[in-house]
């Protein structure tokens, strides 16, 4: 499938998706912005639990900056309801990809087709930047409809334990992932930390 079928397949998707779930004009989905984390974090930890530190997931994630154009954010008048962003990784193949997650929809939002529009409109722009191939960890039952699969993933590790039933890949561009082997290391830049402010006491007395 080409890069261009894949992208006005998932637009089509997408749009009878939000018809038979909620008004498309009603949510809308957007870059995430600075403003945005604070929401975003306290969203993750309500749809994800203290736990997800702990996936091996986000030891390809830890320290970095997600990738340019793919930390995307869902809002629903005005607020943050859902979130998704993808982060550069490569195989010791030399095969690069992007991870995709973590994505999550406030529990309030859930299963009106949020979660879906997220996914697809990320893949399309991923597409559309020259990404070649997405990889995540998750349940399959949801992510195939989006065209994930395991095969993908056979010959690749990740840095610590994964259920191999979980573990799937997608490629935006046929072939990307041929030969795909070995373990998944970030590739991405270093997060910039936003600087602290030191109290003002400190300030005065410095
Ligand atoms: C997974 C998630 C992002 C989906 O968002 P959403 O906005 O509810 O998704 P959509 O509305 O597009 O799709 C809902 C459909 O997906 C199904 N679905 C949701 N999670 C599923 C799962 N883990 N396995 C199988 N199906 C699932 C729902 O049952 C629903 O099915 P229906 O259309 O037949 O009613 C959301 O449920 C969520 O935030 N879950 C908690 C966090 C999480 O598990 N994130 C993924 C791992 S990083």
């Amino acid at each position: 499938m080409t890069t261009n079928t894949l992208a006005s397949l998932h637009r089509e998707n997408a749009a009878s998706r939000a018809v038979r779930s909620i008004a498309p004009a009603s949510f809308r989905i957007v870059d995430e912005t600075p403003a945005d984390v604070g929401a975003r974090e306290a969203l993750l930890d309500a749809a994800l639990g203290p736990t997800r530190f702990e996936k091996s997931s986000e030891r390809l994630r830890e320290g970095r900056a997600p990738a340019r154009g793919l930390a995307l954010a869902a809002r629903l008048h005005g607020a943050l309801v859902g979130t998704i962003r993808l982060w550069h990784i490569a195989s010791a193949s030399g095969h690069a990809a992007l991870l995709l997650g973590p994505v999550a929809v406030s529990g309030a939002h859930q299963s009106l087709g949020i979660g879906g529009a997220l996914i697809r409109e990320a893949l399309n722009r991923a597409a559309a930047r020259g990404h070649r191939a997405v990889i995540l960890v998750g349940d399959e039952p949801y992510y195939r409809r989006f065209g994930f699969e395991q095969r993908f993933t056979r010959d690749l590790d990740m840095p610590g334990f994964v259920d191999p039933a979980r573990f799937l890949g997608l490629e935006l561009t046929p072939g990307a992932l041929d030969g795909a082997n070995g373990l998944l290391r970030p590739t991405g830049a270093a997060a910039v930390r936003a600087p602290r402010l030191r109290p003002a006491r400190l300030r005065r007395a410095a």
